[in-house]
């Protein structure tokens, strides 16, 4: 996939700082640390979002907007923007700021017109099952947007420990999850299709 660019928008503290206009909105949504930050900069090859190797780096609602270099019928919609939530289960201030992370995020998923138009949820493969990833599964289903799940860091298993890994995924969440890894690559272009496909109109 071809980006010709990437701007970055605005950081949301609330969702009265969304952006009106109408293009869609991607929300990558997952545990602190799990790689949201990382994978859109490798997603669109530039680094665009703060990364960090400690967890509880993004705080606010960062949004990103993407332009491909041309609508295709894999993916009929060219500009749309890329939105990096703040991690669940972790925040440097304790409970009190987990819980305004949390209701940031409601408040997202909460305002239908300028919210989320589709959802990928973040998994680290090499933890399966953990009951937070299962519960928050559980809560963005019931939001009925186009949901799918990502396994990142695919890169720190061998190819067994990720066969088995990626089938207990499956087996958790009732659906299988694309192996990506910000580090190597790997996955990227399923990724963009994943996107593509998330972003088409359901008849
Ligand atoms: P918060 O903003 O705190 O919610 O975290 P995040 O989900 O945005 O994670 P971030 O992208 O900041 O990455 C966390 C750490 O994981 C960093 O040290 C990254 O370098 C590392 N990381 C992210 N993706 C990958 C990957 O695909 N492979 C490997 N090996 N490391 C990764
Ligand atoms: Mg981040």
């Amino acid at each position: 996939m071809k980006v010709t660019a990437v701007d970055f928008v605005r950081s949301a503290a609330s969702a009265a700082d969304l952006p009106r206009d109408p293009l869609p909105q991607i929300a990558f949504v997952g545990r602190s640390n799990v790689g949201k930050s990382s994978l859109i900069n490798a997603l669109v090859k530039r680094t665009v979002a703060r990364t960090s190797a400690a967890p509880g780096k993004t705080r606010l609602i960062n949004l990103f907007r993407v332009s491909l270099a041309s609508k295709s019928p894999s993916s009929p919609i060219d500009r749309f923007y890329l939105v990096d939530l703040p991690g669940y289960g972790y925040a440097r201030g304790g409970e009190k700021s987990q819980a305004e992370f949390d209701l940031l995020v409601r408040q997202y998923f909460g305002s239908p017109q300028h919210g989320a138009a589709a959802v990928l949820q973040l998994v680290d493969i090499r933890h399966p099952g953990l009951p937070q990833d299962v519960a928050a599964h559980a809560w963005l289903a019931a939001q009925e947007r186009p949901c799918a799940v990502v396994a990142t860091k695919s890169d720190k298993l061998s190819r067994n420990e990720r066969v088995r890994a990626l089938q207990q995924w499956e087996q958790s969440l009732a659906t299988p999850p694309l192996p990506v890894s910000a580090a190597n690559g790997e996955g990227m272009e399923d990724l963009w299709k994943l996107i593509a496909t998330l972003l088409t109109p359901r008849a």
